[in-house]
């Protein structure tokens, strides 16, 4: 097992996982670590190339193998360039979305079948998998109005409510499989509500 603290943020569209990435790396920097902040998908030259082909709108469409192989492709130059390394270096690793984003998304949203999914992560996470999700949750028609009023919508936040709707389940049902790595975040909350509930996260924090 690695030194470090493997940290992701999941949730719906527009449920202020970056601000909280922001403050959850602030936090732990006043503690005195060595904190990397991150994403998916991207969080390296070559993931962040593969991050502007995936959330673009292609008029001849995507297929969902696409999607999920291009998830997966990111993610897998992602921890070789990026999580690994500052893992073995001791640091805390906070990254925005990680593998439990391709259960929801196109597992649940997509219906791409388990079977494949649970290959591909195989595949690419070997036995790693984060110490601890923060679950950022919250109606997805709250969170649609909040990511709309950011600006362009990418393909995702484009999809209709009962896709959202799917996704939202597919994340509760994976934190109540594994209560002992997820943190529900009630995002729906103000921003010092929701920065409270993440000081409470942290104290509990090794
Ligand atoms: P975001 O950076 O605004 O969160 O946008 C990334 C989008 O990519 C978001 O809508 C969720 C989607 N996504 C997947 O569908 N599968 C994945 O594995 C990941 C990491 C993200």
């Amino acid at each position: 097992m690695s030194a470090g603290l493997f940290l992701t943020l999941e949730g719906g569209e527009g449920a202020g996982k970056s601000t909280a990435a922001r403050f959850l790396a602030e936090q732990f920097q006043v503690r005195g670590r060595a904190v990397v902040l991150t994403r998916e998908p991207g969080g390296s030259p070559l993931a962040e190339a593969i991050r502007q082909l995936v959330l673009s709108n292609w008029d001849e469409g995507m297929p969902a193998s696409s999607e999920t192989l291009l998830m997966f492709a990111a993610r897998a130059a992602h921890l070789q360039a990026t999580i690994l390394p500052a893992l073995a270096r001791g640091a805390v690793v906070i990254c925005d979305r990680f593998v439990d984003a391709s259960w929801a998304y196109q597992g649940a949203g997509r219906g791409v079948p388990a079977v494949q999914l649970a290959q591909l992560e195989t595949m690419v996470l070997g036995s790693l998998r984060p110490h601890r999700t923060l679950l950022f949750d919250l109606p997805p028609e709250l969170g649609l109005a909040r990511a709309k009023s950011r600006g362009d919508a990418n393909r995702f936040e484009a999809e209709a409510l009962d896709f959202q709707r799917r996704v939202r389940q597919a994340y509760l049902d994976r934190a109540r499989e594994a209560p002992d790595r997820y943190v529900l975040i009630d995002a729906a909350q103000e921003l010092p509500a929701v920065q409270a509930q993440l000081l409470a996260v942290l104290a509990a924090m090794p």
